[in-house]
């Protein structure tokens, strides 16, 4: 037997730090579904302090803790565990702006189904149908729901503050989720009257989240099935505001057909997304949210900024421009005109 050259050792360490990233995940999700986070969030506690809060197995939540200091997730000191501010403030604390638990569970139920992604090349399957049944009131569509929430609140108000709505009257959100950026364009455009349109799962969470933030009054909410969807009235605009990753090409296209026929000459589409560049291997996270619709939905996956503006076009629309948000901001939008003469 040979022994391994120090240049060998040095290529297997890099690739194992490739290879155990998961661990970074897999010890998160578990501190923050076990509510660790939470109890860390009034200070440092000892092993025993957080087993008399949460329970369970000892063993388990020590070697959990200790592979979380090691990994930078956590802290330890005089026996004690600590979270930073920052890492309490998005998932010990749910009334911090930058809370961000909601988006956390739905990123550990897409864990499973992402380490089948070899299966979903191989097979064509769909490992993690999570975002499937949206008919009725349940945990799957709360879950994505208030994901989509979290994830809205905190960047996705730009939508309201940098688009042109003086002239919208009657909007419709199709796809609209939880119904966030609605609330974000009513909130500050008063003039605007919003009709909210999703499957029955989410439209119980938007009414929920809408009713807590007292703007149930001001919203339209319709559980339907947009491909069937005929307005009794038209629309000045339509936003649909990530949706079309989940449903692929064919489907896209013909939801941009539906969405032209909803609107009043003249009247404007709004399709906000986490654009692919044109190059596809950027940004970086675009990129993964193609890969979360291949293992969790059937015809999904994301798209670029060019292929979208074509869909458009093909769907009638004109003046297709571009609208980009501040950088950290991943979304951004395509905004095209139903011509006045159609
Ligand atoms: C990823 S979520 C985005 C939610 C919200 N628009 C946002 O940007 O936060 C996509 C939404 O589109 C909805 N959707 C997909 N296909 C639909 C269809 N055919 N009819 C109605 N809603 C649909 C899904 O149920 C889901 O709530």
């Amino acid at each position: 037997m040979h022994t391994i050259a120090l240049a060998d050792i040095q290529k297997q360490v890099a690739l194992l730090q490739i290879a155990e990233r998961f661990f970074d995940s897999v010890t998160l999700f578990a501190l923050f579904e076990t509510g660790v986070f939470k109890i860390l969030s009034s200070g440092p506690k000892t092993l025993q302090e957080i087993q008399e809060n949460i329970g369970g197995d000892e063993e388990s939540l020590r070697a959990t803790l200790d592979a979380a200091v090691a990994l930078d997730v956590l802290s330890k000191q005089n026996n004690r565990y600590a979270a930073s501010e920052s890492t309490l403030d998005c998932l010990g604390r749910e009334d911090s702006p930058a809370y961000l638990g909601e988006w956390v569970a739905l990123l550990h139920a897409l864990a499973s189904p992402l380490f089948q992604l070899g299966d979903a090349i191989r097979t064509g399957s769909t490992p993690g149908a999570l975002f499937e049944d949206m008919s009725g009131d349940n945990i799957p569509a709360k879950r994505m729901t208030t994901a989509m929430d979290a994830y809205a609140r905190s960047r996705g108000i730009e939508v309201a503050e940098r688009l042109d709505f003086s002239q919208t009257r009657r909007l419709l959100d199709l796809g609209c989720g939880p119904g966030t950026y609605s609330i974000a364009i009513v909130q500050q455009h008063p003039h605007v009257k919003a009709t909210l349109l999703d499957f029955p799962g989410p439209i119980a969470e938007a009414r929920r989240l809408a009713a807590a933030r007292k703007m149930e009054d001001r919203l339209e909410f319709v559980a339907a099935d947009a491909m069937s969807y005929t307005p009794a009235e038209p629309f000045d605009a339509v936003l649909v505001s990530n949706t079309l990753h989940m449903i692929g090409p064919a489907g896209s296209l013909e939801l941009l057909k539906r969405c032209y026929q909803m609107l009043t000459p003249g009247g404007r589409l709004i399709v906000q997304a986490q654009y692919l560049n044109d190059d596809r291997v950027s940004p970086r996270w675009p990129t993964l949210l193609s890969l979360i619709q291949r293992v969790a939905t059937p015809h999904g996956r994301n798209h670029t900024i060019g292929e979208t503006k074509e869909w458009m076009e093909q769907a009638g629309f004109q003046n297709v421009k571009y609208v980009r948000f501040s950088v950290w901001n991943v979304c951004s939008c395509l905004i095209g005109e139903r011509p006045v003469h159609s």
